[in-house]
């Protein structure tokens, strides 16, 4: 594991280049690292493709920070959609991206200001490979949980075979090196399950390449938007690997409190929707269920149907995030919802995860969901869809035990029913032993959460080692 050193250095020296992949997920966690660096005396350049960051509403205005996009060829929008061609579409991200990542460092260098690192998110390797070639450090920030790219690691190193053979039964035990937890195949990543996305092989082969990149280094830096309580075995459960916790990534005021004007990751990809946090404050303390889905899943009608009547007949005041581009069209109960609840299209998430009123998140249990709401101290209702979702509600329901999982009660259309829905928001909201227990635990990792990054705690310590390497040959 990586060395733990008292002090950091002076940063004034230090140029980073952030490459981002163009997704919600990569921006938040990067911008808040962004904003960390430049706190601490860095100039940081941030780098995503143009269209996403002319849809990134609110960027933070920093003197040390700036931003240069590069095109990938698809300018006026790119999302990965059924019908994309991707083989197209990722050889034109990386060519492009590569030119453009050659160009910044040498021309940085020329002007006498070289990029002393290059941070980038999952699935551009390109971006690391042309920066080894050039002499510049790396490292990759991982925006899920360390297990996650833990069991990718095994799964693409000799446990491929074990892994499918164990899956063809649905109650098995997957067990692998340095993981203490067993996994049954709703718990696996679902890229490495086959699911019915045809997203599937696009993403699975650019994990893939992510992994084979990682295997030409002798000892990869790897950041993580973890902390060391939260995963103590998973961050060191691959030896290959270098990685070091320094979450949890999420701004300030929410956290330590350092920076109370810090209030928003300041990369939203959706317009937020005024009134909800007014309407926040209109209700008692830990009475709200908070909805909300991330910026990429879409879920059928039906399962929308079965959310929408669980929370309107438990009775309970809820704030639902229902995006602008959602497909579902409208819901049949949509004038009662707008009655009893609350519709957004978008909001600020950590504000409202913060916001005393809040009792329970419904969450898809995306990694950055997951780890703002146990920052907040608001337990959960898992229902993962996809990706590392499955993985994060295991860890959720079973390691921390901070919320309840909902897919026991899945009819055969894969849809979670409302009784099924209802129950699990009962246990979380209700006073009963469960309900005590799921709000105890989350008070207590909300605590190990702001311990890790205030002063001398662990993410602090490891971020500072890392920032005393940079630029020296151990990185
Ligand atoms: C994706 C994957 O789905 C997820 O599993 C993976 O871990 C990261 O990449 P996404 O689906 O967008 O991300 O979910 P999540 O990781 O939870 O990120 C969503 C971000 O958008 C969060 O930081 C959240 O605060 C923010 N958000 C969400 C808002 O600011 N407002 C909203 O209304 C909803």
């Amino acid at each position: 594991c990586y060395p733990i050193a008292s002090t950091h250095s002076t940063m004034l020296h230090h140029r980073f280049l952030l490459m981002l992949y163009p997704a919600q997920g990569h921006i938040n966690p990067a911008f808040q690292f962004a904003k960390r660096l430049v706190s601490l005396g860095a100039h940081v350049t941030i780098s995503t493709t143009v269209f996403m960051h002319h849809r990134i509403k609110n960027k933070p205005t920093l003197a040390s920070l700036s931003f240069l996009p590069f095109s990938d060829g698809y300018d006026d929008g790119f999302t990965l959609t059924e019908d994309t061609n991707y083989t197209h579409y990722k050889s034109e991200f990386k060519r492009r991206g590569s030119e453009f990542v050659t160009d910044l460092i040498v021309s940085n260098a020329e002007e006498g200001h070289p990029f002393t690192c290059l941070v980038y998110t999952p699935l551009l390797p390109w971006a690391a490979q042309v920066a080894r070639g050039l002499h510049v450090p790396t490292a990759m920030l991982w925006t899920q949980p360390a297990m996650v790219l833990d069991i990718f690691y095994y799964y693409f190193h000799g446990y491929g075979d074990y892994i499918a053979e164990k899956t063809k039964e649905a109650s098995c035990s997957i067990e692998l090196p340095g993981l203490p937890l067993l996994l049954a195949p709703r718990d696996l990543p679902s890229f490495l399950l086959g699911s019915d996305s045809n997203l599937d092989p696009l993403l699975i082969s650019m994990f893939e390449e992510q992994l084979d990149y990682l295997d030409t280094e002798t000892n990869p830096v790897i950041l993580v938007n973890t902390f060391e309580e939260l995963e103590p075995e998973a961050f060191r459960a691959v030896d290959k690997f270098n990685m070091i916790p320094i979450g949890p990534l999420i701004p300030s005021a929410f956290l330590d409190g350092k920076d109370p004007s810090d209030t928003s990751f300041g990369g939203h990809i959706f317009l937020p929707s005024d009134g909800y946090m007014e309407w926040l404050d209109s209700k008692p303390d830990k009475t709200v269920v908070y909805v909300s889905f991330g910026s990429f899943c879409e879920l059928s009608k039906k399962q929308l149907e079965e959310i929408a009547r669980a929370l309107l007949d438990s009775g309970v005041p809820f704030l639902w995030v229902i995006r602008e581009n959602a497909k579902e069209g409208e819901l049949s109960c949509r004038e009662e919802l707008e009655e009893k609840g609350k519709i957004a299209k978008w909001c600020s998430q950590p504000e409202v995860l913060s916001h005393p009123s809040l009792g329970c998140f419904v969450t898809h249990c995306g990694w950055n969901s997951s780890i703002e709401s146990l920052v907040c101290g608001v337990p959960m209702v898992a229902f993962p869809q996809w990706t590392d979702q499955k993985t994060n509600a295991k860890l959720i329901e079973d390691v921390w035990k901070i919320g309840v999982r909902v897919d026991h009660g899945m009819n055969e259309e894969g849809v979670v029913e409302k009784e099924e829905i209802r129950r699990c928001l009962e246990v979380v909201m209700g006073n009963g032993e469960k309900g005590e227990e799921l709000r105890m635990n989350v008070r207590k990792w909300k605590g190990l959460a702001k311990e890790a990054v205030t002063d001398g705690g662990s993410s602090q310590k490891y971020l500072n080692a890392f920032l005393d390497n940079v630029g020296q040959e151990s990185i």
